[in-house]
């Protein structure tokens, strides 16, 4: 049974297979396999950060957010935010199946990542107590939680159908993602 990683900071990357010798046709390759994401992200913040740009409003920049992460990001059948609202995370912006609209704290892999203040990922949702099934097709999910400064604003949940899918690459690529998209509503102020 694989347990559920957890990660406040996002890990440095870990090369846990040690690379086979190099031949010469693998030294002409310009980029590795492990760029692949972190060039994604990268482009993702270029991206976001044009489409926020001169918009004031939270709704709709929170709702092309979650635009840009559905369609740009591969094997995601989910994206969107749960906003905290008197003690209860209460659905956002989002592109996927209809999804349920209220989440206790500490319940489901979303209530669990905004009561620890952590991103959490969940290589098999199956083997995740006490899961919030919202689309029968997910099978890994990725949460990340938000921050107004100290204060807890809501979370970023990513699901797939691909168990395994998300890393510490995507929790590094994801926080820095929405901390941008928090800098730029502190910015502007209500
Ligand atoms: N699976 C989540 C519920 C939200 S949906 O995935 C959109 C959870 O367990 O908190």
């Amino acid at each position: 049974m694989s347990v559920p990683t957890v990660t406040k900071k996002p890990a440095k990357k870990t090369t846990k297979v040690a690379p086979k010798k190099a031949s010469k046709k693998l030294k002409a390759t310009p980029a590795s396999k492990n760029d692949v994401k972190p060039r994604l992200y990268a482009s993702l913040v270029v991206q976001l950060l044009s489409l926020l740009k001169g918009e004031h409003d939270f709704i709709a920049n929170a709702a092309n957010f979650s635009a840009l992460l559905f369609s740009s990001l591969p094997n995601v059948n989910w994206a969107g935010f749960y906003f905290l609202k008197d003690d209860e995370l209460v659905l956002g912006p989002f592109q996927g199946n209809p999804a349920c609209a209220r989440i206790p704290m500490g319940k489901g892999v979303c209530g669990v990542a905004a009561q620890r203040v952590e991103t959490i990922i969940v290589p098999n949702v199956h083997e995740f107590p006490g899961h919030i099934a919202c689309d029968v097709a997910s099978n890994s999910e990725i949460v990340v939680p938000l921050f107004d400064g100290e204060r807890l604003i809501g979370v970023l949940d990513l699901d797939s159908p691909t168990i395994g899918r998300f890393d510490d690459q995507d929790a590094e690529g994801l926080n820095e993602l929405v901390t941008v998209f928090v800098a730029h509503e502190e910015r502007l102020g209500p």
